[in-house]
């Protein structure tokens, strides 16, 4: 494959991960993955922006065959998905360095084990110069790890993003062409990589706020010709306003909390609310983690197994109070057989949240018809607080 134009010297030369199905051995990914890496080709000097996972590493090295040289490796975020062919990168080029922040480099010789005479440390605003064309360096921490930062090339307009603003699409399309393919395929991304550290992006988007950006340049994904696209999505998700909808990830044994869910379903339904319905013997964990993204209200539906919350209820709880979703409400419905202390565990599973808990609707056995009132008034009052927050 032969490098892939981006404007006059920025060339693509990353790789489609168009089979992996599942990323941190967590999210499915429906659509594959990449790991976008960039060559810059300035008058004097030569960079390459990030590399590929290193399970990719030939189409790397396939696209940069006719590069006798490159000078720098900019390393915008030591994990391994863009890192991890750096050393092979090294390997190949002797004299190219790895130019990172301080923590990169601690990072990068921790899990990498490259030599330290092989960095060029920068600082937050400093610029580094490829003779025609300049990058300026933007420490953006917290996208994802604690020393991601971004670069902007000032001649091209092209802000180098690594993590921030990726999406989960394995594509031959070089440029986002399809906008609502892509917004899945961010939000997905968002949802579990991003969203924990939802007020720090905030800070982030502050500091690039003023550039004039014409492209956005992400190492997961399509590239972004219409960067507002992606930002205003970003603006969307990282704000503090949740949107009229409940998630409710549940499951069942034998249909007694299946028979409250999908009553209680239908009532929030009847009252205007949006709601989105997870089995969790069946669902895709990254599909609940976009749902939380928006929700308001989360209600967790679980009968009682051996005196606490079902395993998998467990899971999707520890795993919502990890994401840090601005949610505002929280509650528990479900059956139980003879006791337990289901609810106690799943409110201490959920403590990183900001949520207000509204009493829940737990039942001994099959759901009575007062069973049911007890549901109609819970759909009331999660009403009447989506009301108050101004959602509805
Ligand atoms: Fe795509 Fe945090 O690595």
């Amino acid at each position: 494959m032969n490098k892939r134009e981006i404007k006059k010297g920025v060339y693509y030369v990353g790789a489609q991960d168009w089979n992996r199905t599942l990323f941190d051995a967590l999210i499915p990914l429906p659509d594959g993955t990449s790991y976008n890496a960039y060559l810059v080709l300035g008058s004097e000097k030569v960079a390459l922006i990030d590399t590929v996972d290193p399970s990719k590493k030939g189409i790397l090295f396939e696209y940069l065959k006719d590069v006798n040289n490159i000078d720098y490796v900019i390393s915008h975020h030591a994990e391994q998905d863009h890192s991890g062919s750096i050393p092979f990168v090294l390997e190949k080029y002797p004299s190219a360095k790895v130019v990172t922040n301080p923590k990169g480099k601690e990072l990068l010789m921790s899990h990498l084990h490259i030599p330290e005479d092989r960095f060029i440390t920068v600082n937050d605003g400093e610029t580094l110069s490829l003779g025609n064309k300049t990058l300026k360096f933007i420490y953006a921490p917290w996208v994802h790890w604690p020393e991601t930062f971004v670069s902007y090339l000032l001649e091209d307009k092209i802000l180098f993003t690594c993590d921030l603003f990726g999406s989960h699409l394995a594509t031959s399309e070089l440029f986002v062409e399809d906008e609502s393919l892509v917004f899945e395929a961010a939000k997905r991304y968002y949802a579990e990589i991003m969203m924990p550290f939802r007020s720090i992006i905030q800070k982030n988007l502050e500091k690039i706020k003023d550039l004039d950006i014409d492209i956005i340049a992400p190492s997961h994904g399509p590239v972004y010709k219409n960067p507002s696209f992606i930002i205003d999505a970003y603006k969307d998700w990282i704000s503090d306003n949740p949107k009229n909808l409940v998630v409710v990830p549940y499951i069942s044994m034998h249909d007694s909390t299946k028979i409250m869910v999908d009553y209680f379903v239908d009532r929030l339904i009847e009252k205007g609310i949006k709601v989105q319905l997870f089995d969790l013997s069946v669902a895709d964990i990254g599909k609940i983690a976009m749902s939380l993204v928006d929700a308001s209200t989360l209600v967790i539906g679980t009968p009682t197994v051996l005196a606490g919350p079902h395993p998998k209820v467990l899971y999707v709880t520890y795993l919502a109070n990890i994401l840090k979703p601005k949610a505002r409400f929280a509650t528990v419905i479900g059956s139980y057989g003879w006791g337990g202390r289901t609810l106690d565990i799943i409110k201490s599973n959920l403590n990183n949240l900001s949520v207000e808990l509204i009493d829940p609707v737990l039942v001994k056995g099959l759901p009575k018809l007062e069973d049911l009132k007890l549901l109609d008034e819970l759909a009331e009052k999660i009403y009447n607080k989506h009301k108050e927050i101004g959602v509805l």
